[in-house]
């Protein structure tokens, strides 16, 4: 009886100390050179995706981000990466608000990222036949509901080698199925809390 109670205390101890949040602290903080100038919550977070590079030592030929809205944070993943894929339904959700498509405004923006590509779609959709099976970074970034986040995030960290989510701070939610992403895929989480909190999951 005894030994199993002191069995269970420490597995659950193990998974605590394995799976808790990790603090990052960046290095250094570079701003890229090419930024769209529009205005959002990822403001800031650019000026850590060169150290998140060194940090995790990854490949940067292919990114992937899910939530590109006005294309700020695609726009300065394109500064890192040889091709970005940028998906979205461009409508927005419950948390940006709604709207009509702004796919073709979106795309006239970014126009001069020749290197950024982008596709109007549901997440859902997209993961059904990605057009490759594995990317250096995924980024996702989008309704930032518990279910959406694990659901679009697990398909994420397992068909990419660093895995970002944004909102970590602003949205329990969030940060909780980045938790359970790390844990389900046995990857480690780091959490840079400034500018409403970035997952990093590797
Ligand atoms: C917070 S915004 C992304 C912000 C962006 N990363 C930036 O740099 O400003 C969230 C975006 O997710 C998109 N979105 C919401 N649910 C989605 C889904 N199921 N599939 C694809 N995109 C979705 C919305 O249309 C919206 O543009």
């Amino acid at each position: 009886m005894l030994n199993r109670v002191y069995n269970k205390l420490t597995r659950e101890f193990r998974n605590f100390a394995v799976y808790r949040e990790r603090i990052y602290t960046p290095k250094k903080f570079d701003r890229p050179k090419n930024l769209l100038e529009v205005k959002t919550a990822w403001n800031g977070l650019e000026l850590i995706i060169g150290d998140i590079l060194e940090f995790t030592g990854i490949k940067t030929k292919s990114c992937l981000e899910f939530g590109v809205e006005y294309g700020l944070s695609t726009s300065a993943f394109s500064n890192y990466f040889d091709e970005v894929t940028g998906v979205d339904i461009f409508t927005g959700d419950e948390h940006t608000g709604t709207y009509e498509s702004i796919y073709e405004q979106v795309k006239e923006s970014l126009m001069s990222f020749p290197n950024v590509s982008l596709i109007e779609s549901d997440y859902r959709d997209f993961i059904k036949e990605p057009p490759q099976d594995f990317y250096d970074l995924i980024h996702v970034d989008i309704i930032h509901t518990y279910e959406a986040t694990y659901d679009c995030g697990l398909w994420s960290a397992r068909h990419s080698d660093v895995t970002l989510f944004h909102d970590t701070e602003s949205f329990p939610e969030v940060k909780r199925s980045v938790a359970d992403i790390a844990k389900a895929t046995n990857k480690k989480f780091y959490n840079y809390p400034k500018h409403y909190g970035l997952g990093i999951v590797v």
